[in-house]
């Protein structure tokens, strides 16, 4: 398997957004998906999930031991297996999130006892920050996904995940690189323009692509569906499958370089 959770210290610039959809587009694209909400909001599900609202149980309650783990899983878009987080009230969400902190592997652990099927994609969504949700991410993860909004808040932010990242993740031979989602670009708008120039220039290599501002994608989520299921002929789809072709280009690169992903899983 390999561990791509979506991670930024920014909120609102598009984390569940783009998870949902390359979970959609790499699906698309013959991958075995599976998609875990590890945010409380508990809002991949409007994205992808077959039915959004048979969602209200998932990751907290299996893990607790409330359910089996197989029935936490839920049918998504494209063929999609996603596992909810769960709809969880506030006094269950600090026990669990007080047993995430005493057990910073707990995640990587139990991916690994999950024997997922050999090359499969495992997207997590994540809440912003540095929460204990993304501590565990950091810790199980073979390629972090990070968007970014070409703005100058989000340009300012991007070193505070970077060190996360620097700390946590590149020490680990299994570890293949992050890759950066530019999302809301706006050519028309000179300060985005400039802002994402600056971007380019500071990414590159680990720039998988951009995302345009595009009215398809809040409109899809309003429909509860993929982008691409939305409107086909999108920018944002045009968008979305390249950064998919992107990340799959990277992670076939990874699994040839001599220190594989998957070598020490
Ligand atoms: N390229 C885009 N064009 C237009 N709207 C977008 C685009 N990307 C995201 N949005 C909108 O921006 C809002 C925030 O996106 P999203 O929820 O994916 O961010 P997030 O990083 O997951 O937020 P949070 O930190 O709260 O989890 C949503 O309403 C989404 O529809
Ligand atoms: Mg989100």
């Amino acid at each position: 398997m390999v561990v791509i959770p979506v991670i930024s210290s920014k909120g609102g610039v598009g984390k569940t957004t783009v998870a949902a959809n390359l979970c959609t587009a790499l699906a698309a694209r013959g991958q075995q998906v599976f998609a875990i909400d590890l945010d409380p909001q508990n809002a991949l599900r409007f994205h992808i999930a077959n039915d959004p609202h048979a969602c209200d149980t998932g990751l907290v309650d299996a893990a607790t031991g409330q359910i089996p783990w197989a029935s936490a899983i839920r049918p998504a878009h494209g063929g999609v297996m996603l596992l909810p987080f769960g709809d969880v009230d506030d006094e269950r969400q600090i026990v669990f999130e007080q047993q995430l902190a005493r057990h910073p592997t707990w995640l990587a652990e139990t991916l690994a006892r999950f024997a997922l099927p050999d090359g499969m994609l495992v997207l997590l969504d994540t809440p912003p920050g540095p929460t204990v949700y993304l501590q565990q991410v950091l810790r199980a993860a073979n390629l972090c996904v990070i968007p970014a909004l070409a703005d100058a808040g989000s340009f300012a932010t991007l070193p505070i995940i970077e060190r996360m990242v620097d700390k946590y993740c590149r020490p680990r031979p299994d570890y293949a690189g992050s890759a950066y989602v530019v999302n809301q670009v706006d050519p028309g708008k000179r300060l985005n323009h400039d802002v994402f120039e600056m971007m380019r220039q500071r990414l590159r290599p680990e720039l998988l692509g951009v995302l345009h501002l595009d009215q398809s994608v809040p409109e899809a989520l309003a429909s509860a569906v993929p982008v691409h299921r939305y409107a086909p002929m999108s920018q944002a789809t045009q968008d979305i499958a390249s950064c998919a072709e992107r990340l799959l280009e990277r992670i076939a690169a990874a699994r040839q370089a001599p220190s594989s992903m998957e070598s020490t899983r």
